[in-house]
């Protein structure tokens, strides 16, 4: 089995998501351990109802990133992972980080990156106007919500949406890819190949699997 580590800030409807599929029978990947920023992560009572090992590392008691990120890397690499999944983790990481877990570390993007990298996604798309939106799994790289994309899924925007009921359209597709593209990894189907993603030996196109 393909050992995963998810690294969360807040609710934690990702990693939920991921533990739900974990635990069905004949599931490729075995979550090890959730790691949070911050103690009142939602996500890590979550993980302590699923029996699965659960700490957290809180960012602001480190003056700098590098010693924050040496921290949580050692946290990390007790647990041996085959796989560190990025869940609504809200901290930039560092070049030296991200090389670490180079081919092994996956993230989800409220958008349709390239568009609308950052945060406030979706307050953005209804300023913008777009009929369109959704999400992104893509392999980390150093540049902040630029790595190879793996998967996206697209939602309509609607007359009347507000961020809020926006962002729930999103999350739902959220709960979909992600999970998929975990069980892709884990499975030995999915490579990052320099730039590029292959699927079952595959090259991706640049937005990944719609
Ligand atoms: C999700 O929408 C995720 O895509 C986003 O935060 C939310 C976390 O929700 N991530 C980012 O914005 C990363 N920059 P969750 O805690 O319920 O999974």
């Amino acid at each position: 089995t393909c050992r995963v580590v998810v690294l969360i800030s807040g609710n934690g409807s990702n990693l939920q998501a991921l533990m739900d599929d974990c635990q069905k029978p004949q599931s490729p990947a075995q979550i090890v351990a959730v790691l949070a920023n911050r103690r009142d992560a939602g996500g890590l009572e979550r993980a302590r109802v699923a029996g699965i090992a659960n700490e957290w590392v809180d960012h602001s008691a480190f003056a700098e990133r590098e010693t924050f990120e040496n921290a949580l890397r050692g946290r990390i690499d007790n647990h041996s992972p085959d796989l560190l999944v990025l869940a609504g983790f809200m901290r930039v990481l560092t070049a030296d980080f991200v090389r670490h877990y180079q081919g092994r570390l996956l993230n989800i993007h409220p958008s349709l990156l390239p568009a609308y990298k950052g945060l406030h996604t979706h307050q953005r798309v209804l300023e913008a106007g777009d009929s369109e939106h959704g999400c992104s799994v893509h392999f980390v790289s150093e540049a902040l919500d630029g790595g190879p994309l793996i998967a996206q899924a697209k939602v309509p925007v609607e007359a009347g949406d507000t961020a809020e009921v926006l962002a729930a359209r999103v999350l739902r597709q959220e709960h979909r890819i992600y999970p998929q593209v975990v069980r892709w990894f884990a499975e030995g189907r999915l490579k990052l190949d320099g730039q590029q993603v292959l699927l079952d030996g595959e090259v991706l196109p640049p937005q990944g699997r719609v």
